[in-house]
């Protein structure tokens, strides 16, 4: 049968328009492939017509023949934020995995030395002495407690602690030794305060207030560091990426699927210039991240050495013991001075008649552990590898989440066809994204989410720095929400603030850890009651937007 002339017309005409764009399949080219991808996703495959229609209704892929509704462009584009997030949180959990194991390592090793120091010690208290369930062993027990509470970033000035656990002991070994008569409150007052000048446990006390707090401050502070960087992954990786980031992901990864060109993988410089305006303000994180790996890298060499960490927590015992044995040695002396500058008529502690013999502990001194240098040699190597995550994720997720072509070429998908990426690649961090050729980014409005995050690991950097130096350094009011037990929830910032302020707060404990490591489940603590950064130090960065316009 003949063609009639208006038929044989219209097919010329739009044979003309296809070879126009330069595409003389693409109106018949049917739309197999894509039915695939999206029916893959669980979108219905009645969206998806059944060839190539014209493609004037796209809002985000290249206009042309297509296989893509708005619809269809609408739905894969919150997919592909969605995927997008969803593979943030992975990369995000890997790291959280790395440090939360880290934690547990670390933690689980300084607890155990402090566990066997008291064992050690509670195993040579002689009977004498009460043995293992008197009030000189329950005055140990108490000791070792706070210790392992200091250490998991309990409030307590650790001097006063020592000095009241001394006063305590004296007490108690006193009246062991002078059961007949009864001391006196008052008496053993009076011996308590002359008991530092009359060296009554001779040098240890001494020694341990000079070690203890430095050595016990940088095991404490190393484990927080692991805490708070833990915890700001989580966070980070869970703060929503913004609408323009759909648009930009879409046209990455779909459009060339909707224009039937499978196979077209995304040029590097393409992917990665979406994903650095993507993840703009995560990469913001890298200067203070790394400070706060440096820094904790660091504090590990005061784990060190006679006054180092592993040898203060593992050798406690020791010191306690040299003390007991003093106190026995001075019983004697202590009990004439007790007469002399104390005694009331009543509760003069006479020397007993019998020969006395003092029942002395003896403690093995462990010698140091490898545990612990190959525990520190395996975080140093972690925490290295882990100092590029932030400004390395565009690369890395890139390459190993959205199959980014290995090279740009003629064959990757640029966002408009397959053919090489022209635009250069943009720097790392919100300033650099000013012309971004891939998303629109707002340079002027950072993620305050995240430069709260950003304050947190200056915080925890500072407290390490500060350790470094022996010093508990108080940055509370800067950060620290300090509401331990959740005090922090449903009040207004202001208020909450301003209550934080007017009383003397103790030290707040540990806000950044895990379940079940800090005494008071920091992590139930750090999600119900966000830190608010003190209002004088949100200040700088609440003006950083204005001063940008
Ligand atoms: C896509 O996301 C936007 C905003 O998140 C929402 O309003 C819209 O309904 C979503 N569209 C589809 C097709 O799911
Ligand atoms: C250390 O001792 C405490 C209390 O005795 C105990 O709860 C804890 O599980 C022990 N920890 C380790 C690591 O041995």
């Amino acid at each position: 049968m003949a063609l009639g002339a208006p038929s044989w017309w219209l097919l010329v005409a739009a044979a003309l328009t296809a070879c126009a764009r330069g595409d003389p399949a693409s109106k018949s080219r049917s739309c197999a492939e894509v039915r695939q991808v999206y029916g893959a996703k669980g979108f219905s495959l009645s969206d998806v017509p059944q060839a190539q229609i014209s493609g004037e209704h796209l809002r985000i892929c290249p206009q042309g023949y297509t296989c893509c509704t708005s619809q269809m462009e609408e739905k894969l584009a919150n997919r592909s934020r969605s995927e997008l997030e969803a593979a943030l949180l992975d990369s995000g959990r890997a790291l959280q995995t790395t440090l939360s194991a880290q934690l547990r390592a670390f933690d689980d090793h300084f607890q155990q030395l402090l566990n066997e120091s008291e064992r050690e010690l509670q195993a040579a208290l002689p009977v004498a002495l009460g043995g293992p369930d008197g009030p000189t062993a329950r005055a140990l027990r108490d000791l070792y407690a706070d210790l392992r509470r200091f250490c998991r970033g309990a409030s307590l000035q650790l001097e006063d602690t020592l000095a009241e656990f001394w006063a305590r002991l004296l007490e108690r070994l006193f009246r062991q030794l002078h059961p007949q008569p009864p001391l006196s409150e008052d008496l053993l007052d009076c011996l308590g305060r002359q008991a530092e000048a009359l060296r009554a446990f001779g040098d240890a006390p001494r020694e341990l207030r000079l070690r203890a707090p430095r050595a016990l401050l940088a095991a404490r502070a190393f484990l927080q560091g692991l805490g708070v960087a833990g915890d700001v992954v989580r966070r980070v990786v869970q703060v929503p990426l913004a609408p323009e980031c759909s648009r930009a992901v879409m046209k990455l990864v779909y459009c060339a699927h909707c224009l039937g060109l499978p196979g077209a993988r995304p040029c590097p410089g393409y992917c990665r210039n979406v994903l650095k305006g993507c993840l703009a303000n995560q990469a913001d994180l890298d200067a203070e991240w790394r400070n706060l790996l440096d820094s904790m890298a660091l504090i590990t060499d005061k784990f060190w050495g006679p006054a180092g960490a592993a040898s203060v927590l593992g050798g406690v015992h020791v010191w306690l013991a040299e003390a007991i044995n003093a106190l026995q040695d001075n019983r004697d002396l202590l009990a004439a001075k007790a007469v002399q500058n104390c005694a009331t008529p009543h509760t003069s502690p006479q020397s007993p008649e019998e020969k006395w013999r003092p029942d002395k502990l003896l403690v093995p001194e462990r010698p140091p552990v490898g545990a612990l240098e190959k525990l520190v040699s395996e975080a140093k190597a972690q925490l290295r590898d882990a100092q590029d995550f932030w400004v390395g994720l565009p690369g890395a997720l890139c390459s190993e989440r959205l199959a980014a072509s290995p090279a740009s070429d003629e064959r990757c998908w640029n966002g408009q066809a397959k053919g090489r990426y022209l635009p250069e690649v943009m720097g790392d961090g919100l300033a650099s994204q000013i012309n971004n050729p891939e998303v629109e980014v707002d340079i002027t409005k950072p993620d305050m989410a995240i430069r709260q995050q950003i304050m947190q690991l200056k915080i925890m950097t500072n407290r390490l720095r500060g350790a470094y130096n022996g010093e508990d350094v108080d940055f509370q009011d800067a950060g620290e929400d300090g509401s331990g037990s959740g005090s922090g929830e449903g009040c207004v910032e202001e208020a909450c603030g301003r209550a934080g302020r007017k009383s003397p707060r103790p030290r707040p404990p540990l806000t950044h850890t895990l379940p079940g490591l800090s005494e008071q489940e920091g992590h139930k603590t750090s999600a119900a009651g966000r830190p608010q950064p003190h209002a004088a130090l949100l200040l700088p960065l609440l003006l950083l937007p204005s001063r940008w316009r």
